[in-house]
C-alpha cells in the first residue's frame, strides 16, 4: 500500500499554527493523501531537524518564525524570489534528496489583495511599514503587480534603506518609484504594515492623513496583534481593513500548488478559519 506524503511546518513556538488545519483542508478538498505536522525545532536546531525529516522520508515543509532566514541558507537551491527576499517558507526535496527553497509570502500578500480584497494594485500608491523579515517577503511580488509607487518605512532608516537598495533593480524593471522614507508621512492609496510592533509593548504612532479615505489598510498579522493598527485604519476612513488571515491561506496556497501542482479553494477555508471551525 502506497504510503500518505508527509509534510509539516517548523518553527518555535509553533503550537498556534494555523498551518497543519489549512493544509489538511486543502488535500481534503484535492484528494490528495498527507499528512501535515506542527514540529517544535529548538532555536539550534533547524539543520538537524532538516536532516532527520529527509531521511524519514518528508516531502517538504513550511517555516515560520524565527528560522525563514535560516531555511535558506540550509537549502541547496533557492528561487529568485526567496533570493531576493533573504528569507524562504516553504522547503521540497527533490527525488535524489536536494533540498530546493521558495518563498510564497508575497505571493500570498498579493493574492489576498488583489483576488479576495479585489483590489488591482496596478498604478496604486503603496506604504509598506517595517523592514524586517515580513517585509522582506513582501516587496518583490509587490512590485511585481507594478503598482506606481511603494514608500517603505522602518523605525530604524537604515534596514529600510538597505531594503529599498536591495530592490532597485526589480522596481525598475517593473516601472514602479521605490523609496525609503525618514517618516511616515505622505498620503498613500494603501498602507500595509509589516512591523511587528503590536506583539510588543504600544502600537504604531501613525499621523492622520497617511492613508486616503476608501483606501486599504492590511496589516499581516491577526487576531488581536491586528487590532491596534486595524482601530487605526478604521480612524482614517480605510475602504477595506484586512488582518493577515487571507495571506495566510493564500501562502499555504501557493506552496501547496508547489508541492502538489494543484490550486486549492482557498475562499472555502479562510471562511472555515474565520468562523473558528
Ligand atoms: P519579522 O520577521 O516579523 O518581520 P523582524 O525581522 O524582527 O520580524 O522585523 C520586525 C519589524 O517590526 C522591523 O521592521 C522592526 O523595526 P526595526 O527594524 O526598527 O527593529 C519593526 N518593529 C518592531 N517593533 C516595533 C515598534 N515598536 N515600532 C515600530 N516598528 C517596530
Amino acid at each position: 500500500m502506497k504510503s500518505s506524503q508527509r509534510y509539516a511546518v517548523l518553527g518555535h513556538p509553533i503550537a498556534h499554527s494555523r498551518s497543519p488545519a489549512i493544509h489538511s483542508a486543502f488535500a481534503a478538498q484535492t484528494g490528495i493523501d498527507l499528512q501535515y505536522e506542527a514540529l517544535l525545532v529548538p532555536p539550534d536546531g533547524l539543520a538537524a531537524t532538516l536532516h532527520r525529516l529527509r531521511d524519514e522520508g518528508f516531502s517538504g515543509c513550511n517555516i515560520t518564525l524565527p528560522f525563514k532566514t535560516e531555511a535558506l541558507t540550509l537549502a541547496d537551491s533557492g528561487s529568485q524570489r526567496a533570493l531576493l527576499a533573504g528569507a524562504a517558507n516553504t522547503l521540497g526535496w527533490t527525488t535524489d534528496g536536494r533540498l530546493w527553497a521558495d518563498n510564497t509570502d508575497g505571493l500570498g500578500l498579493r493574492r489576498d489583495i488583489e483576488t479576495n480584497a479585489a483590489w488591482p494594485l496596478l498604478d496604486r500608491r503603496l506604504l509598506l511599514l517595517g523592514a524586517g523579515g515580513a517585509a522582506a517577503g513582501a516587496l518583490g511580488p509587490l512590485l511585481e503587480a507594478r503598482p506606481a509607487c511603494v514608500a517603505v518605512w522602518n523605525r530604524s532608516p537604515a534596514r529600510a534603506a538597505e531594503l529599498v537598495a536591495r530592490h532597485a533593480e526589480l522596481a525598475l524593471r517593473c516601472g514602479v518609484r521605490l523609496l525609503a522614507l525618514e517618516r511616515p508621512e505622505g498620503r498613500f492609496d494603501a498602507v500595509i504594515n509589516a512591523t511587528s510592533a503590536a506583539l510588543q509593548a504600544g502600537a504604531l504612532d501613525l499621523p492622520a492623513g497617511l492613508l486616503a479615505p476608501g483606501g486599504l489598510a492590511l496589516d499581516m498579522v491577526y487576531g488581536a496583534a491586528a487590532e491596534p493598527f486595524l482601530a487605526w485604519a478604521a480612524g482614517q476612513q480605510a475602504g477595506q481593513r484586512r488582518d493577515g488571515l487571507g495571506m495566510l491561506v493564500e501562502q499555504a496556497a501557493e506552496a501547496f500548488q508547489r508541492w502538489h501542482g494543484l490550486r486549492p479553494d482557498t475562499a472555502a477555508v479562510l471562511t472555515q478559519l474565520r468562523s473558528g471551525a
